[in-house]
């Protein structure tokens, strides 16, 4: 049975992950070790087997797959020599090369979940080196396809962009719908009710775009097309260049994911 060791496991996105991954039988509960440096964390009293230690050498030593998920800037009080085992790490900004680097590995994934893997709803992106095997990225696909949609991806400078796109993108959805409710508060809608209103827009607005069978771009077209006010809202909208906003957004985020946790000028 593959023991899998999750260092921070016991975090935001280590338990989003492992919770489903538990659920779903992707791995037994007496195959999983999670680490932290406050010892036990809460939420895995459904899984009483699963072991929790302080020591990150007690759980590389009994694992065959080492999970990374801690902060970035947690990363360097983590000395491990890892060779021989799989490394998969979750950490955003940390590269391929750095990880063997730091922790003489050579069969890495990395992947980039989002926040909504604790709803089993992420899209997760991953990358392989070139030593890891078909069966560590059998193993990868299974674990994150419990959390959501797996998809494998060839080029580092993919996952960095990726880092943005779908590892931020809850946030940058939570920064649109914000914009929605402080125009609405201006206008002078109670803010309550316009909290209220934006997240039953963004559940049904999201519900149809994943169900329909028109991509965006033809759902707005579909919109254009029959000239009514929210014609005149995305005409607006496309007349003050919605557009550079978002993609300025993005590269800054790419641009952080590609330059490494040491480079905090990049915000
Ligand atoms: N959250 C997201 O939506 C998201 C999305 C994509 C990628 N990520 C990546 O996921 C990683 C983890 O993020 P997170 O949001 O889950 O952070 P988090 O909630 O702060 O979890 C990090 C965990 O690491 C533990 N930890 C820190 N230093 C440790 C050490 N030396 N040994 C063992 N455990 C240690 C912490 O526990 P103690 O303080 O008790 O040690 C904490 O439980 C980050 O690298 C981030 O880039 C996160």
């Amino acid at each position: 049975m593959t023991q899998l060791g999750v260092i921070g496991g016991g975090g935001w996105l280590g338990k989003a992950l492992l919770l489903p991954a538990l659920a779903d039988g992707v791995i037994a509960e007496e195959a999983v070790t999670v680490s932290s440096r406050s010892g036990a964390v809460p939420g895995f009293e459904p899984w009483p087997r699963v072991r929790q230690t302080k020591s990150n050498t007690a759980l590389a030593a009994d694992a065959d797959v080492v999970m990374l998920s801690v902060r970035p800037q947690d990363l360097d009080a983590i000395a491990l020599d890892l060779s021989g085992k799989l490394v998969i790490s979750v950490m955003a900004m940390v590269s391929l090369a750095d990880l063997a680097d730091r922790f003489n590995a050579r069969r890495i994934i990395r992947a980039m979940p989002n926040a909504a893997a604790e709803r089993r709803l992420s899209f997760t992106p991953w990358l392989a080196s070139p030593d890891a095997t078909d069966a560590d990225c059998a193993f990868a696909e299974r674990l994150f396809q419990a959390s959501g949609k797996a998809q494998r991806i060839a080029t580092e400078a993919e996952l960095d962009y990726f880092t943005g796109l779908t590892g931020s993108g809850p946030a940058f959805l939570a920064a649109f719908a914000d914009a929605m409710i402080c125009d609405a508060v201006t206008k002078g809608i109670e803010r309550g009710i316009a909290e209220r209103a934006v997240r039953q827009l963004f559940l049904g607005g999201s519900s149809l775009l994943f169900e329909s069978g028109q991509t965006p771009a033809e759902i707005v077209q579909t919109f254009l097309d029959y000239a009514g006010t929210t014609a005149s809202g995305l005409k607006a909208m496309a007349a003050a260049d919605i557009r550079t906003p978002i993609a300025r957004g993005l590269a800054a985020a790419a641009a952080r994911a590609a330059a490494g946790p040491g480079d905090r000028d990049l915000g």
